[in-house]
This record gives C-alpha cells, sequence and structure tokens, in this order.
C-alpha cells in the first residue's frame, strides 16, 4: 500500500546515456532509453491506470489496466512492459481503452469485498482508486459467483495481516519478495481463478522462510497483506522522513504520524542507502520507544543497594555535577571519565567528548566502537589514509566479485545484503570466509564459489596466503600499485608474503582451508574484474584485528581494487552511528576527524572554540577505565547509551568495576545492565524524540527528525549540556544544526555539512568541503587520502587463546536478524517472536560426543567463567567449534569471553574463547547470582513512579 507521501511512477528508473523522444498524447517527451512507457508518461505527468506495477519492481504485465494504443503497432501492448522507442505515438485515452479498462475493474471487483468503508486501505488502497479512474459504476458479473470471499485470514505474523479474500494476484507481494528481499518465499499456486498468493508451501507466513521485511506489504495495491498497527490505528495524517536507529546500513523512512503516534514505519523510496527497502527491525520494531519500561523520570540514590528515589531534573542533575566534582577532588581530575554510544546522533556524541575533554579537563572518553571497529579505523588510516569504508552501498551493484570476509549481511546488515544478493543474481561471483555457514553461502540463487570455511583466530594467516598466491602467480596489478603506493612499503610487503611459510599449503594446517580453495578464491579475486571486499566484527574482533584490516587493504591495493565504483574495502559497521561516534572525536587519542590529541596545532583549534586549554596526553581507553577502577583511581563514570555490563567481554571483571566505583551516571531508555550498578539515572530519548544526524558505514551523514517530543522531557543533547553546565562547563545551544555547525567549522572533512544542506540533498557522504561539496561517495579516487597507499607486513601471531583438553572448543559469537546487539530495544517488541533466548549452536558430532541432543541444556565454561545455554545442533557450525549470539543478558555470553584483545586497539577478543561444553541440568552459578540480583534490582526500582505510561 502506498506511503501517504510517494509518488509510484511505475516501473524502476533507466539509466542511459542514449535518450529518447516520443509522443504521449501528444505531448513530447524525452527520457533515457529502457524507460518503460508508462514511467515516460508518468514523468510527464500522464496518468496510466495500473495495477500490476509499481517503480519498485520489474514490470509484469499481468493485469491489462495500463493498456494504450501505439501508432503503427498491433493491439493494445501494455504501457509497463513497453519501452519506449524514438518517434512512438502513444495515445493513453480513448473510448476503446476505457472500455477494455472498465471491464478488467468490473472482473477484479465481481471477487473482491465490498467493504470499503471498514477496510484499513480505505483512501490508499489502489484498487479503489482505479475504480474511480476507469469510471466503475456496475460489476455485470454480479457478486454471486464463485469467489474467495471467504477465505481465513493469515495473523500469524506479529506485524502483519494476509487477507486472501482482498487479493487481485498481481504478484507484486511475489516480486517484492523475489527481487527486491530475494528470499523467495511467495509463490502463486494454481492457474486462472485457482490462483492463490502462497507463503512457501502453503503454510503460514511464521512457517515460511519470511524474514518479515515488509516489502510484500509495501508493494501490495489492496488491503491484502496491510500492517497491523494500520489496521489498528488507523490511516496517518502527515510523515516526517527519519533515519533508522537500528544497524549501520541506515535507512531512511517516513514515519507516518497520528499526532503524537507513529503509525508505522515506510522505508522512503528516495532513500540513498535502501531506495525504498528496510528489514523487520527498522520497519516494525519500535514498539520499544513507548514499552512501559521506559523510565522517564530521573533518579538518584547513594548505594546501588538502596532503593531508588525519583528527583527532579534539577536534582539530578546538580547530584550528578556534585558527585563528580567531589570526585575529582578526592581522587584527581583523571578520576573519572564518559562513554558515548553509537546508538546515539553525532550531536549527542559530540557533546559528550566536548564534556569530557573541557567539562571533565581529561581525555577519559572512549565509545563502544572500541569492542567493534576500532581496528577499522586504525587499519585502514594507515593503510589508506581514512578511518572509514571507501564505497557507497550501490558500488556493489558494479562488482564482478563480492569478498564477504567475517560478516554475515543477511542477519546484521539486511537491506544491503537484499542490495548484494540482487548483484550475485545478476552474475557477480561470490566468496565467504567464515568459520560459519552464513545464510550467504547458499540461498535462493545464489551459491559462494568459494566457502573458505576457516578455523576462528586464524584470518591473518588466510589473508597471507591468499597474498602469497597473488604475489607467486603473477596476479599483482603492477601499474596500479606503481602509480598509487608506497614501492619501498609494497616491497616489503611482497617479499613477506611471497615467503613459502605464508603459501596455502604451509597455511591449511593453520587455517583449517584446503589450500586449492585458497589458490581458487585468490584467483578469482585477483583477476575477476572489479573486486569487492566486504567485512565485519568476524575481522575486528580479534587480537590480530587491525592486523587482519591491513592484510584486506593490502589485498585490495596489490590487486588494484580502490578508488573506483564497483571495488574497495567495506567495513560493515555494526550499530546505526559507529561511523559517526568515531568521526566526532569519541576516542581517548583524537579529537573530532581523527586527529591526535597531542597535535598542538588542532588541540589549539580546539581550545580556541572551545575556551579552555586541553590535554594533549591521550586519556582511558574502556578496558583502562575497568582497570583503572580496580585499583582504586578511577570513580565516576557517565555512561550514554550503551551497555557495558552486557556487551564488553569478561563481565564479572566489568561488573567488579562498576562496583568499585563512587559514581556511575548511566543515561538510557531502560535500567539496563549498566544501570543496576549506577547512582543517577537519567532518562534518555529514542531516535523518534529528537533532532540531529547518523553517519551510516559508507559514511553517509543522515538526517534524524523528531516525531514527537521527548517523553522524559528533554533529548539527549539538551541532558548533556545540562550536566556540563552543572559541572561548571557552559554550553548553550539550543538547536542540534547549531552543534553541526560547530563540528563542521572545526573538522575538515564536515565543513561543507549542515542541517540545510543535509535537507538539500537528501544525505550526505563526508567528506564534504570545498573540494567535495556534494560529498564523495567513493574515496581515494586518483590519489589515497595519504597521497601513496602503504602496504604494511601483517605477520601471523596466533592467538594467547588456546584449545588445550580442559578448553577443547571454540566459541565465536554473533547476531541475529531479528534481535540488536544486548537487545534492549528489539527485546521489547514483537521481534522476540522469532529469537526469545540465544542457543549455543554445535556440529551434531561434538554434541554426540559429550551426549547433547538438541534442546539440552549445555554448559559452557571458558578461562573467564562460565554459563548454560540450550543446544541447537547444526552443521552450520564446523566440529570443533560452537556459536552463540549475545542478545539476552541472562545468556551470559561475555561471562566466558576473556580479557584478550587487539593488539593496538583493545577491541576485544570476541570470536576465539576455548571452552568446553557438557550437558547440564540447572542454571551456572553466575546465572543464578545474576538472576538474584537483578530481581533485587527491579524491586529497587520498584520504590520510584517512573515508568513510562501510555495514555
Ligand atoms: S515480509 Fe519480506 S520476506 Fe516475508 S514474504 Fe514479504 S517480502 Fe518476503
Ligand atoms: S497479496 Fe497483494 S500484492 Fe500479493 S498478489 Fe495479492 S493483491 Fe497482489
Ligand atoms: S537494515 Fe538496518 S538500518 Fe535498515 S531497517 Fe534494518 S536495521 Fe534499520
Ligand atoms: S500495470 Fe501494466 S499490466 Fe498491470
Amino acid at each position: 500500500m502506498l506511503s501517504i507521501a510517494e509518488k509510484d511512477l511505475g516501473t524502476p528508473k533507466r539509466e542511459s546515456a542514449e535518450l529518447v523522444t516520443l509522443t504521449i498524447d501528444g505531448q513530447e517527451v524525452t527520457v533515457p532509453a529502457g524507460t518503460s512507457v508508462m514511467r515516460a508518461a508518468a514523468l510527464s505527468d500522464v496518468k496510466i491506470p495500473k495495477l500490476c506495477a509499481t517503480e519498485q519492481l520489474e514490470a509484469f504485465g499481468s493485469c491489462r489496466l495500463c493498456l494504450v494504443q501505439i501508432e503503427g503497432m498491433k493491439g493494445l501492448p501494455a504501457s509497463c512492459t513497453t519501452p519506449v522507442a524514438a518517434g512512438m505515438k502513444v495515445t493513453t485515452q480513448n473510448k476503446q481503452l476505457a472500455d477494455i479498462r472498465r471491464g478488467v475493474m468490473e472482473l477484479y471487483i465481481s471477487d473482491h469485498p465490498l467493504d470499503c468503508l471498514t477496510c484499513p486501505a480505505n483512501g490508499h488502497c489502489e484498487l479503489q482508486d482505479m475504480a474511480g479512474v476507469v469510471g466503475l459504476r456496475e460489476v455485470r458479473y454480479g457478486y454471486e459467483g464463485a469467489n474467495h470471499l471467504t477465505v481465513e485470514k493469515d495473523t500469524s505474523n506479529p506485524y502483519f495481516t494476509f487477507d486472501a479474500s482482498k487479493c487481485i494476484v498481481c504478484s507484486r507481494c511475489v516480486r517484492a519478495c523475489d527481487e527486491q528481499q530475494g528470499t523467495f518465499a511467495l509463490t502463486i499456486q494454481n492457474r486462472g481463478f485457482e490462483s492463490t498468493v502462497s507463503a512457501s508451501q502453503n503454510v503460514s507466513f511464521m512457517d515460511s522462510e519470511c524474514v518479515s521485511c515488509g516489502a510484500c506489504v509495501q508493494a501490495c495495491p489492496t488491503a491484502t497483506l496491510t500492517e497491523k498497527s494500520l489496521i489498528e490505528k488507523g490511516q496517518a495524517e502527515h510523515s516526517i522522513t527519519t533515519t533508522c536507529a537500528y544497524c549501520g546500513v541506515g535507512c531512511s523512512f517516513r514515519a507516518e504520524m497520528k499526532g503524537e503516534e507513529v503509525v508505522r514505519m515506510v522505508p522512503n523510496m528516495d532513500g540513498h542507502a535502501n531506495h525504498g527497502h528496510s528489514c523487520v527491525k527498522g520497519r516494525f520494531a519500535i514498539g520499544y520507544a513507548t514499552h512501559s519500561d521506559r523510565i522517564v523520570k530521573p533518579m538518584i540514590r547513594s548505594k546501588i543497594t538502596d532503593p531508588w528515589r525519583e528527583v527532579s531534573w534539577e536534582e539530578a542533575i546538580g547530584y550528578a555535577a556534585s558527585e563528580l566534582k567531589r570526585i575529582q577532588a578526592k581522587y584527581g581530575r583523571d578520576s573519572i571519565g564518559g562513554i558515548t554510544s553509537s546508538r546515539c546522533t553525532n550531536e549527542e556524541t559530540y557533546v559528550v567528548q566536548k564534556l569530557v575533554r573541557a567539562g571533565f579537563g581529561n581525555n577519559n572518553v572512549d565509545t563502544c566502537a572500541r569492542v567493534c571497529h576500532s581496528p577499522t579505523g586504525y587499519g585502514l588510516k594507515n593503510t589508506l589514509g581514512e578511518s572509514a569504508g571507501t564505497q557507497n552501498f550501490d558500488s556493489v551493484m558494479k562488482a564482478d566479485v563480492i569478498f564477504v570476509i567475517g560478516a554475515n549481511p543477511t542477519d546484521g546488515h539486511p537491506v544491503f545484503a537484499s542490495q548484494m544478493k540482487r548483484r550475485l543474481r545478476q552474475g557477480a561471483k561470490l566468496i565467504v570466509a567464515d568459520p560459519r555457514r552464513i545464510d550467504l553461502v547458499r540461498t535462493p540463487h545464489i551459491e559462494a564459489e568459494q566457502h573458505l570455511k576457516l578455523r576462528p583466530g586464524t584470518n591473518v594467516a588466510l589473508i597471507n596466503s591468499l597474498a602469497h598466491v597473488v604475489v607467486a602467480e603473477g596476479l599483482v596489478k603492477e601499474d596500479f600499485v606503481r602509480a598509487r603506493c608506497e614501492m619501498p612499503s609494497f616491497e616489503k610487503w611482497r617479499n613477506f608474503v611471497a615467503q613459502e611459510r605464508n603459501s596455502p599449503e604451509a597455511m591449511e594446517a593453520v587455517t583449517g582451508v584446503p589450500a586449492a580453495d585458497v589458490r581458487a578464491a585468490a584467483r578469482l579475486f585477483a583477476t575477476g574484474g572489479n573486486g569487492a571486499i566486504y567485512y565485519g566484527l568476524g575481522v575486528t574482533e580479534h587480537s590480530q584485528g587491525s592486523t587482519m584490516v591491513m592484510g584486506i587493504a593490502n589485498l585490495a591495493m596489490a590487486t588494484g581494487n580502490v578508488g573506483r565504483e564497483g571495488v574497495g574495502v567495506n567495513p560493515l559497521r555494526g550499530q546505526n552511528n559507529v561511523q559517526g561516534s568515531c568521526d566526532m572525536g569519541s576516542f581517548p587519542h583524537e579529537f573530532p576527524g581523527y586527529r591526535h590529541v597531542s597535535d598542538d596545532s588542532v588541540r589549539a583549534l580546539f581550545e580556541d572554540a572551545w575556551g579552555m586549554k586541553l590535554l594533549g596526553e591521550p586519556g582511558l581507553r574502556i578496558p583502562n577505565m575497568f582497570e583503572a577502577a580496580l585499583d582504586g583511581e578511577f570513580k565516576g563514570l557517565y555512561i550514554e547509551g550503551e551497555d557495558i555490563a552486557q556487551s564488553d567481554p569478561n563481565t564479572q571483571h566489568v561488573t567488579a568495576a562498576l562496583t568499585s566505583m563512587e559514581c556511575i551516571i548511566v543515561q538510557d531508555l531502560f535500567l539496563n545492565e549498566s544501570a543496576k550498578f549506577a547512582h543517577v539515572f537519567l532518562p534518555g530519548s529514542s531516535f523518534l524524540e529528537k533532532d540531529g544526524t547518523f553517519t551510516n558505514a559508507e559514511r553517509r551523514i543522515s538526517r534524524v527528525r523528531k516525531v514527537m517530543k521527548p517523553k522524559s522531557g528533554y533529548a539527549d543533547w539538551e541532558i548533556t549540556q545540562l550536566l556540563s553546565n552543572a559541572v561548571g562547563y557552559p554550553m548553550n545551544y539550543t538547536h542540534p544544526s547549531e552543534i553541526m555547525d560547530e563540528i563542521a567549522r572545526l573538522t575538515p572533512t564536515f565543513t561543507g555539512v549542515s542541517f540545510d544542506r543535509i535537507d538539500e540533498l537528501g544525505s550526505i557522504q563526508w567528506p564534504c568541503n570545498a573540494e567535495h561539496p556534494e560529498g564523495t561517495p567513493t574515496m581515494h579516487i586518483g590519489e589515497f587520502v595519504r597521497g601513496k597507499g602503504k602496504f604494511l607486513v601483517t605477520e601471523y601471531v596466533p592467538t594467547s587463546e588456546k584449545v588445550n583438553a580442559r578448553y577443547p572448543l571454540i566459541l565465536t559469537t554473533g547476531r541475529i536478524l531479528s534481535q540488536y546487539n544486548v537487545g534492549a530495544q528489539t527485546r521489547r517488541t514483537e521481534n522476540n517472536a522469532w529469537h526469545d533466548e540465544d542457543r549455543l549452536e554445535i556440529h551434531p558430532q561434538d554434541a554426540e560426543d559429550r551426549g547433547i541432543a538438541e534442546g539440552d541444556w549445555v554448559g559452557i565454561e571458558s578461562r573467564a567463567g562460565d554459563t548454560v545455554l540450550r543446544a541447537r545442533v547444526t552443521e552450520r557450525v564446523q566440529p570443533g567449534v560452537v556459536y552463540t549470539t549475545f542478545h539476552f543478558p541472562e545468556s551470559g555470553a561475555n561471562v566466558i569471553t576473556t580479557d584478550n584483545s587487539d593488539w593496538a586497539t583493545n577491541c576485544p577478543e570476541y570470536k576465539v574463547t576455548a571452552v568446553q561444553a557438557v550437558r547440564v541440568s540447572q542454571p551456572s552459578e553466575w546465572q543464578k547470582r545474576f538472576r538474584e540480583f537483578s530481581e533485587t534490582q527491579e524491586t529497587l526500582l520498584k520504590s520510584a513512579d517512573v515508568m513510562f505510561v501510555d495514555k
């Protein structure tokens, strides 16, 4: 069903240098070759009736409503499937066409419920519209014949219904699922009158392969597929364009509103990252914003064993500031710090780091990007010269070989995965390097050429052996390297990877990947045309995370795959604003724009702007804050939008550090795991309640727009500002646009960015400055940001986390489509219908050795701790490897992960933990303690009347 703000031109846009001029109803129209007659007409404001066509999908030509007359052409062709031709003369309206169209509509309506007035699509139904457009006045066939009016509704999906009695079998839903989403969950069964839409083999939507992306719902021209929220709330009154707050794809949505209530989220066709597509989270999982668990009033307490006390904003901010000042007076300037979040806007993140540097007077600020993509920043900066991915998402449509390393796009970055799958169905080749058989390896109409099923922790060995093949078999793009890279660094690297010890044959024993597969993959990548690398946390979250990022950059440069469309090094950033939080200077050693705090000229710039003397020494990283806390030196922490007690590794170490502090201030939506250790709770705002920007994985800065007032009274940037003023550092922004203006003034890559400019262009990929006034879709064209690309030697150093007789399995972790990270948001939505607990995936052989069957409780013990999860026995994981997600706090996935981390950035080695797994019958000791502690904290919360009540 159409969004209230979308215009649908009927068939997809065509790009062509060749322009074609034709005449439509006597009017001359010029369009790119390949455009349909229907689209050409729509572009010149001539509306041709249509039902089975929509701009998002290739034309199908089934409804026959869009017939036109074309001079010199026999019959009446469908305008949606007929491409324009030079000199073509088209008539869209005459009596013959009108009669035929009316006849078509009569047939449709004779088998359609006549409940328009009570139908949720009333006013937005294309069938209803077309009945009006063709002037339908009677249905000569009557309504008494065979029909589908009594078919039962499928309400199994939590978010939408399927009412087959309203289906006109236009197959838009089937095509949306195939072409746009790439899941192929729907089919049209039977023929003629018996034709019906069926999910999978005629099962309910919930029992089918459907991943609830909603593309079919959006494509449906009738109320057959309808959002339950629309049925419940009625049509929206207005819409506001904003950006999804879940993953690093950064999909643009229109929030369709009724007053302050969101009726539904509709992906924006003009969205540069998503082109009208979405996943189940962005489109449907927003119920958390008005969940009754939300805390909307400030609270304080002296000790974490005390009940929470609801207080005024004034008292909460005053108490927090006085505690921070008291701690600094007693323990010194460096005894406090702050943690920013990749879930918050750029402007919020910027003000938090400014508060720490200027208000606290130290550089003890860090971000959750520490635990995900900090190695990306380090590795890409040192090789290519910029801490960011090189391409836009659309670039994948020009890739010939797609190499996915340590990423699971269909779960982690679903909308981009759909685009990638589209390219793969067009014929691009796929190489996957992953210990686990991710969905992409084999999915409808896609099969990877190579699945390099490496052992966790051996990425660098694998990338070196791939590079060895490129060098040893003469596949280096010598011209590119000579022109674009530092030759001494290349020669050093070449001599290193050429060594026999780096050959696939020598490395096979380490990686577990057959040498022949490595050779085939390397040859394909180096010689298959445009080679594009996409990688994720399976690369970064290792003791050699930064080394692997550099290894990837080396491979891309050696094969000439940087600096144009279709190629590149593309980190798939996890959370919505990981790129932005790093750009905004959230790391303890860097000001916004990745400039080191020790750089005197940069520091002088910020000192001048902020009117404060600033420290030139890097501050504490998150793990160092924990160490300092346990040493009694770090006592106060301001955490905005981050849940370190659940997301950081070695939970018991983290909670011990939190317990040792004297003032923890948590600014969040819910009493999350970290807030259970807090002394001040400042109720934050959801993305629906504030203005600002997010920067996605393509460096794309998009607007977040307020669609409702903050439930707690303040947006997060305002709360930080209140705290800053209270600690004695004045901030006086009146709108987040002023914060962005300050960022632009102080950051060379952002000088052209402003809210007005983003509004004008829709979104902007930084760098955006005088040189790139409309932003930079592809980086490093002609020259690397650092001048010449630098190769770095990437010696493989095995992790110290080793398997032995006591811990014989390797645990690796990841995410699932329906839940998001610590799950604080998605667990408070209907998404639990797909995933309501974390499970341990174990290979049948390992399960049998241990007497473990599907669904059994399994105790998992590592050197750091133990927990209990239920087993999922599957060949998706290889023998010797177990896998789990970490979306539920009581799962305790991070109780098991260790303190090992990347040598350069301290990014934790989440992906490699040596464990033992045994069948058990009760929760672990940690889980029992966790439950008891959580129950106590819930009770202490009940004493305060602070929860959100939806009136
Ligand atoms: S919701 Fe998405 S995956 Fe499910 S049937 Fe519709 S298009 Fe396919
Ligand atoms: S469910 Fe909707 S989109 Fe699918 S065939 Fe029926 S009317 Fe068309
Ligand atoms: S792909 Fe990511 S950004 Fe897009 S709707 Fe899903 S969660 Fe949101
Ligand atoms: S819109 Fe062209 S045949 Fe249906």
